[in-house]
């Protein structure tokens, strides 16, 4: 069994996983504390301010996690801990707590990919994983990335966006129609509402950037930006009209990530989809892309609600599927190079 910790934003979550029959991962238990609330107070991370909370948080959640599932050190048998992408502060507080950890119970480290780690969520299932070849899409706060999956340990990098990540755009857009952050959930509550309305509304239309180009990178920006000129020219205090450009803004995203998966599905023949990260919660990507893919007779995967932002089962995934070796160094004066 393998305690996995995550520390790479505003969360501190801590997981206990090990592999099943199947090829895939069993999740024995979970535990997460949130800073969501900070970063949701000053409408963005502050780093300093979630490495405190984060200091505080991280032994308390490991100790829950394993008295969940009653197991002791003597049960495990390494520590994965997710080194990176990141904030630096956060990472620091994880990685040199699993190197201490690691060190005392003398136990191997681990070191996980965050990205991959997200993609590795789809593998948490109990009757049935994903099979290679298959492409990938992460969309994340901080990536946009479509990856081809040759087999578990063979992954090469298709196309990205060019300037934001999905995530992003999502939150941008949100702060530019007034909603707190993080904005991504909002917007997807104004899409729904919008669409329960039935309106006309006001015909609003946005771009769909790159949905012309014929590689698979993305660009989100110059959505953003269009949002921008729009509310310089209509009224958005009333709700209706906020919904109808949040709806409209999910469907330029949603007609970009179909058409970029359905180009990579094409280019690399490949029989299975997996969606990841963050921003795979949201239910109109997770429709269309479903719909889109059976369509193509391709097998379409997404992890549970609960896996597709920041925890720590994804990193204990990773680290049972394609553990790679610890090559941390442990003294302690080294510890921001290894990251
Ligand atoms: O993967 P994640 O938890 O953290 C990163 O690694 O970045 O992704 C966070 C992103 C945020 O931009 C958040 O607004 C977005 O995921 N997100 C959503 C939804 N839930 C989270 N975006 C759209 N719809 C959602 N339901
Ligand atoms: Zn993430």
């Amino acid at each position: 069994m393998i305690l996995a910790i995550e520390s790479t934003f505003d969360e501190i979550g801590a997981a206990l996983a090990r592999s099943n029959t199947i090829g895939g991962v069993e999740i024995v238990a979970s535990c997460i504390a949130s800073s969501a609330a900070i970063t949701a107070k000053y409408g963005g991370a502050v780093p300093e301010v979630l490495a405190r909370e984060q200091v505080a948080m991280i032994i308390p959640v490991i100790e829950e996690c394993m008295t969940k599932a009653n197991v002791s050190k003597d049960n495990i048998e390494a520590i994965a801990i997710s080194y990176g992408p990141g904030l630096v502060g956060s990472l620091l507080i994880g990685v040199e707590t699993a190197k201490t950890l690691a060190y005392a119970w003398e136990k191997p480290l681990l070191k996980v990919n965050h990205m991959v780690a997200h993609v590795l969520a789809n593998f948490i299932h109990k009757d049935k994983i994903p099979c290679f070849p298959a492409v990938g899409l992460v969309i994340s706060g901080g990536h946009t990335d479509l990856v081809h999956l040759k087999e578990l340990n063979s992954w090469s990098l298709l196309g990205s966006t060019r300037d934001d990540a999905v995530g992003e755009a999502f939150d941008k857009t949100a702060r530019i129609l007034g909603l707190p952050y993080p904005g991504g959930v909002l917007i997807q509550k104004a899409t729904q509402n919008w669409r329960t309305r039935k309106s006309v509304g006001l015909g609003i239309k946005l771009p769909r950037p790159m949905l012309g180009s014929e590689n698979l990178d993305m660009s989100f920006s110059g959505l953003k930006t269009a949002v921008v000129d729009l509310v310089s020219k209509v009224e958005i205090a009333n709700e209706e009209v906020i919904e109808e450009i949040a709806n409209e803004f999910t469907k330029a995203i949603v007609e970009v990530l179909v058409n970029k998966v359905k180009k990579a599905i094409e280019i690399t023949g490949s029989s299975d989809f997996v969606l990841a990260g963050g921003v795979a919660a949201n239910i109109h990507i997770r429709e269309a892309l479903v719909e889109a893919m059976t369509a193509e007779g391709v097998r379409c995967w997404i992890p549970d609600f609960v896996y597709c932002t920041d925890n720590a089962p994804m990193i204990g995934a990773a680290a049972v599927l394609r553990p790679e070796p610890a090559n941390f160094d442990l003294r302690p004066e080294s510890s921001l190079e290894v990251i």
